[in-house]
């Protein structure tokens, strides 16, 4: 199926997913976000598709929400419409590994949107923020809850009350991304950590997302019994026997997701 506003690479077991609005800088609109969740949608239900790779272009990833589709709107439109909270929802319950791959402007709705994926790679010319207030406006894709869970409150303030961008250094010194890469290497770099872990079991790598994804929204004590009963479970499954057999024989594990 052709899109609009994305491109897709199938290489085998990673899907890769590239936004496409050139025109304007990967501006985030209705469009792009419905197809999105429409790919991400089929790839959650798709045997092949193990691990999804976001990303843009060497120069943004995304400069946020389109300001020009929402320029109009009123409150009411606005509320009425629950604007974004639906693809909100969909991006954010996908339930395979999403690994976006930032590299120049990721501001606003696209830093938003780098955030909601799970591990965020960045190349050496990465900028993040979240400029809305320069707007009027306030990040409301996520931004003022992921933000400070990812780097802490003072730095979320800093950079939601002044506008600042995060260049990648920084980004990945206060745990935004887990690691900076020459802007040349980040995509070929995002597709051998995507292909790594397809090479896990996909039980193993659902359960792991699970619980980490649930270390968000719990308390300490649930969070541990949630993870427990995971690892528990594991020892139920085909994946687990193969994995430590082949540790103890020495060889490759041959995981068939069992
Ligand atoms: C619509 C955008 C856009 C955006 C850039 N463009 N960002 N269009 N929405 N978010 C368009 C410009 O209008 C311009 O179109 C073209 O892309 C190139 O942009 P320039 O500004 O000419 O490029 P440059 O001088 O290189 O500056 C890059 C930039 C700047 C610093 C990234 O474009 C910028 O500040 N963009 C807005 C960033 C922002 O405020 N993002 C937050 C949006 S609100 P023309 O037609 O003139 O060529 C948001 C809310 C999220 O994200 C909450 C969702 C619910």
């Amino acid at each position: 199926m052709a899109y609009e506003t994305i491109l897709l690479e199938d290489h085998d077991s990673v899907l890769l997913i590239r936004l496409n609005r050139p025109e304007s800088l990967n501006a985030i609109n209705k469009k792009m976000l419905s197809e999105l969740c429409s790919v991400l949608s089929s790839a959650d239900k798709d045997t092949k598709v193990r691990v999804v790779v976001l990303t843009g272009t060497d120069k943004f990833f995304a400069a946020g929400a389109d300001i020009k589709e929402m320029e109009k709107k009123d409150s009411v439109e606005m509320f009425l419409e629950d604007f974004f909270t639906e693809e909100h929802d969909i991006i954010s319950s996908f339930r395979k590994p999403l690994i976006a791959a930032v590299s120049g402007y990721a501001l606003g709705g696209g830093c938003e949107l780098a955030m909601m994926c799970d591990i965020i790679l960045s190349s050496d010319t990465a900028k993040f923020g979240q400029p809305e207030i320069n707007l009027g406006v306030m990040a409301g894709i996520g931004g003022t809850q992921r933000l400070p869970r990812a780097v802490g409150k003072s730095k979320a303030m800093d950079m939601h009350l002044s506008g600042r961008y995060m260049d990648a250094h920084e980004a990945e010194r206060v745990g935004l991304v887990s690691r900076v890469m020459p802007e040349k290497e980040l995509e070929l770099g995002a597709l051998d950590l995507a292909r790594k872990i397809s090479e896990k079991s996909l039980l193993t790598i659902l359960a792991i997302k699970e619980a980490i994804k649930l270390s968000e929204q719990t308390n300490m004590s649930t969070g541990i019994l949630f993870e427990r009963r995971k690892f528990h479970s594991l020892f139920g499954k085909e994946d687990q026997k193969e994995g430590m057999a082949a540790f103890i024989e020495k060889r490759s594990p041959k995981f068939m997701d069992k």
